[in-house]
């Protein structure tokens, strides 16, 4: 007898077999090390990360040689179902979860937007409502502050206090729309402080963009590269000194979305130097993977198809972005996914400022990530772990539960192949859109099985994801990471506790983590790929060789490695010198 029926007969649970799942023989990453280990999963959730487990049996195995076991990825920026500049973007819950987890990200964040005069909690509810029955991996929301008042404050209580919500995000843009001044950001600052929430700012100044809009239109310059030019660096840099200034004033920890410019990322390292409570500093895959001159483009589809807020940015600012994410600069890769078809762009067809602003990167992220900081050398496996989940879960009170292997976490996990070779097109991909701004680029490193809450969703490169699998996540106050070191500047050694499991502590020495404990031996057995440097998170010194453009890659070098050598680096989660926790 075959089947269900005699499984059932010969008693063996078929929902817990089904729930049972063992990942052998793959290279477990985790933001502050990695080790050869098997990793048993049951019900959603590692049990236990090790060698030589014992596994019940009827147990599903994916052998995993060759692949590195790392987290799922933590998007923590999208906006999916969002009605803006008078269109909805195209990628709706379903699409747009479907599209991360096609690329490796188990977990995204969304954006509540209410309308001026709107109530928060109302438009909260509103979005649970799409999204609900719609995910794929699991979610988190950030609501966002688009108008001030009393009731505004008393909503924001309720929704940290009874609806998972930790996070505001304010704008300093989108005069006339979401746009707050600089008197109601420090009133929402100092309530985030007061709720123990994370204040997160979209920071550009929307009065000179308003104004060099009207003068830029007036001169006849309509098309989509008057976007960039309303908005250049010096914009964005403003914003955010000043909003780091305030969040300074009001002893505010910050979080600032999309980073796209070296302007900007110069003002976020001068304002670290005197910031007293936690600064975070996230940019896009959008910002490493293309650049501004896509806005000069005579194809009004092409170009306007690159239109986000703050723009693209020169094309030497992709590499000077990797490099301010392996120097701790920046922590955090998102992808602000905000996809609108091409009918909706051609709203600003005779006027750019009304183009609605926003590109898609939730389903290539992970792999433009990989592509531009670990094939080119600039980053090692590890910090890749730490920029694209770890550092998010920690922001957002996730972690260890998001952004971890390691037992008692939700059993959300990438397998990635380092080797697997692709083109990434529009006529591949998961969005809901025919349009890719990383259309015909060439990729090594990709997810081979993407697993989400224990279920195999990417499986052996086929997709199988759920509609509706996902759930509600909420988020907790007073997160670790942004209110844990208060008073004092977030000392770069001090990381937060180390997880409570046994198993990941052996990682730590004395329960703190630190890279001085890698020993010569390790190191020895580590070339490198394998999270070989001291920091954990910078392998390429300037002058030495650029991977990407050598016949050197990174899959020859975890082939140098004995795969049967259990390969364990003690770096502090982050890195050596986290500017942050
Ligand atoms: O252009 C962008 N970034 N669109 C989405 C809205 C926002 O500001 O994040
Ligand atoms: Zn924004
Ligand atoms: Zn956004």
């Amino acid at each position: 007898m075959a089947g269900p029926v005699a499984q059932s007969l010969t008693g063996i649970n078929i929902k817990s077999s089904q729930n049972r799942l063992l990942i052998k023989n793959g290279r477990v990453v985790n933001e502050d090390g990695m080790e050869d280990a098997d990793v048993y999963i049951e019900d959603g959730i590692i049990k236990q990360v090790g060698r030589n487990l014992i596994i019940p049996g009827g147990t599903r195995t994916i052998d995993a040689t060759g692949l590195l076991v790392m987290p799922g990825g933590v998007d923590p920026h999208t906006h999916f179902e969002l009605e803006m500049m008078g269109a909805k973007t195209a990628d709706d819950f379903y699409k747009g979860t479907r599209a991360a987890v096609a690329g490796g990200t188990t977990t995204i964040i969304d954006f509540v937007l209410p309308e001026k005069g709107q109530s928060l909690v109302e438009a909260y509810n509103h979005w649970r409502q799409k999204a609900d029955n719609k995910v794929c991996c699991d979610y988190a929301l950030h609501v966002g502050v688009t108008w001030w008042s009393p009731s505004v404050k008393k909503e924001m209580q309720q929704l940290v206090t009874e609806h998972g919500i930790n996070s505001f995000k304010m704008f300093m843009a989108y005069k006339d729309a979401w746009m707050l001044n600089d008197y109601e950001l420090c009133q929402v600052m100092e309530t985030c402080v007061e709720l123990k929430a994370l204040p997160l700012i979209h920071a550009e100044n929307g009065s000179i963009i308003a104004r060099n809009t009207e003068k830029l239109l007036a001169a006849g310059v309509t098309g989509p590269e008057g976007h960039a030019l309303s908005r250049d660096e010096e914009v964005e840099a403003e914003a955010v000194n000043r909003a780091c200034v305030i969040a300074n004033q009001m002893n505010a920890p910050l979080y600032i979305v999309h980073v796209m410019s070296k302007s900007a990322v110069q003002a976020l390292r001068l304002a670290r130097t005197r910031q007293k409570q936690p600064l975070f500093g996230e940019t896009l895959a959008a910002t490493i993977g293309t650049d501004g001159s896509h806005y000069g483009n005579a194809c009004f589809r092409h170009a306007a198809a690159h239109v986000l807020s703050p723009p693209l940015r020169s094309p030497d600012t992709p590499a000077a972005i990797v490099d301010a994410l392996a120097h701790d600069d920046l922590q955090i890769v998102a992808s602000d996914n905000c996809t609108f078809h091409e009918k909706d762009k051609e709203l600003g067809k005779d006027n750019f400022s009304k183009i609605p602003n926003g590109v898609n990167g939730v389903e290539d992220r992970m792999a433009i990530l990989w592509q531009k900081a670990v094939n080119t050398g600039a980053m090692d496996p590890c910090r890749f772990v730490a920029v694209s989940s770890a550092a998010a879960a920690r922001a957002f009170g996730l972690w260890p539960r998001k952004g971890r292997v390691c037992e008692g976490a939700d059993a959300d996990l990438a397998l990635w192949d380092p080797r697997r070779e692709r083109a990434i097109s529009a006529r591949t991909h998961h969005h809901a859109t025919d349009f890719n701004i990383f259309e015909g680029q060439h990729v090594i490193g990709s997810p081979q099985y993407v697993i989400v809450n224990g279920r195999v969703c990417l499986d052996d490169g086929e997709l199988r994801v759920v509609e509706g699998f996902g759930k509600f996540l909420p988020t907790p106050p007073n997160a670790p990471a942004v209110y844990g070191a208060r008073g004092e500047r977030a000392p770069s050694a001090a990381p937060p506790a180390a997880p409570e499991s046994p198993r990941a502590s052996p990682i730590y020495t004395n329960g703190t983590p630190t890279e001085l404990s890698i020993s010569n031996k390790q190191m020895e057995g580590l070339s490198v790929s394998g999270c070989s440097t001291p920091t954990g998170r910078k392998m390429r010194e300037p002058g030495q060789r650029d991977l990407q453009n050598s016949t050197f890659s990174i899959s020859q070098e975890l082939e140098g490695l004995d795969t049967k050598t259990s390969v364990r680096v003690r770096n502090p989660p982050g890195g050596k010198s986290s500017g942050l926790w």
